[in-house]
């Protein structure tokens, strides 16, 4: 797959988003090549890249370069994944915060601490643990069908963006799985925005959506824990209401590529149009994300991988077919608030694709 070059990036206007939560970076972050020497594989032509013997662990020994290129290699194919990872959740955290920051996040950017996490929760507020059993004990949220829905596609989203400032990256690593079951899926938000006409292009590149998770109070009364209020990894992350406006096209700064910015399970209302066009419009782009496979990839865990994607530009959806246990943590770094640069350009053009 061609990457981005010296000659290929260009700087970037900042439109919208929030004078205090700027990237720190001007220009695309530009691949290297300290990562070439691992086996490597992409999963698809469009999304997902597979790297063998490659240990986080050993990473956070490395110069700053090589974490760079993962975090340029994650933003361009969206997902990366690494198998057999003996990385702790301490060195999980100590890893996020090294990779966002070495990517640009504004100074103001952590760790983000989840509104459902547990106050005094075993492995500190910046670690999500995702546990089929804890939400059998109706101990987390779910997409499980129900008669809610019989549509397992109900669950793709990109996490927090809920949130004014959301997450640039995320990882997970799975260290207690089903014999088989429990995959996750992802899709390319940059794909979406190249099967796109020019004209709803432009058309969407000119407004905003609402992104709201404040069904998360019922489900902080269900589980009998306060919402966390205070400070969630960024200053303008607090407060009771969890709901915040993007643009429905946003730039990434670490590649500079345009990407839609929506997803099933927070974005609720797009602004500027009446609430029947925001419905049509919102179910096209999420019949995109969700019936497009050949914009997706869906990976088999296996015990102890880890996978690192880019929550700017892909939306992604576990899978609930499983009974025996299955588990993991997670932690997500905040990026920028969400802005658009007009002079930015589509994944493909900007591959020459
Ligand atoms: C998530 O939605 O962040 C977790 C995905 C998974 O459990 O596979």
């Amino acid at each position: 797959m061609p990457s981005i070059t010296e000659d290929s990036v260009a700087d970037f206007n900042i439109v919208g988003g929030h004078p205090d939560s700027r990237p720190t970076i001007t220009r695309p972050l530009v691949y290297s090549g300290t990562l070439d020497g691992f086996e490597q594989n992409d999963l698809t032509p469009t999304i997902g890249r597979e790297y063998y013997g490659l240990q986080i662990r050993d990473l956070l020994k490395w110069d700053d370069q090589a974490v760079k290129d993962l975090a340029a290699t994650s933003e361009q194919r969206g997902v990366v994944f690494l198998r057999n990872q003996d990385v702790t959740p301490i060195e999980m955290k100590d890893f996020m915060i090294r990779l966002s920051t070495l990517a640009g996040c504004p100074t103001s950017s952590g760790l983000h601490v989840h509104p459902l996490t547990e106050e005094g929760s075993e492995l500190g507020d910046q670690i999500s643990v995702i546990s089929s059993e804890k939400q059998k004990k109706g101990g987390g949220l779910t997409h499980q069908l129900s008669d809610v829905s019989r549509f397992a596609s109900i669950g793709w989203h990109s996490d927090i963006t809920f949130e004014k400032v959301p997450s640039d990256y995320a990882m997970l690593k799975i260290h207690t799985l089903p014999k088989t079951g429990g995959d996750t899926l992802w899709t390319s938000g940059y794909e979406i925005y190249d099967r796109l006409s020019p004209a709803m292009q432009k058309f969407l590149e000119g407004l905003t959506a609402t992104h709201d998770a404040n069904f998360f109070h019922d489900e902080a009364e269900r589980l009998g824990n306060p919402l966390r209020k205070g400070i969630r990894g960024s200053p303008l992350n607090q407060g009771a209401d969890l709901k915040a406006v993007h643009p429905v096209v946003r730039t990434n700064p670490v590649t500079g590529w345009k990407s839609v910015f929506i997803n099933k399970g927070f974005t609720k209302r797009i602004n500027g149009v009446t609430k029947d066009e925001s419905d049509v419009l919102l179910s096209y782009l999420f019949n995109l994300v969700t019936q497009n496979h050949d914009a997706q990839v869906r990976f088999k865990w296996n015990m102890n991988d880890c996978a690192i994607w880019d929550n700017r530009s892909t939306l992604h959806c576990a899978t609930y077919d499983y009974s025996a246990a299955r588990a993991g943590d997670r932690v997500a770094s905040l990026g920028e608030a969400p802005y658009f640069d007009p002079e930015s350009k589509g994944r493909k053009a900007a591959l020459g694709l």
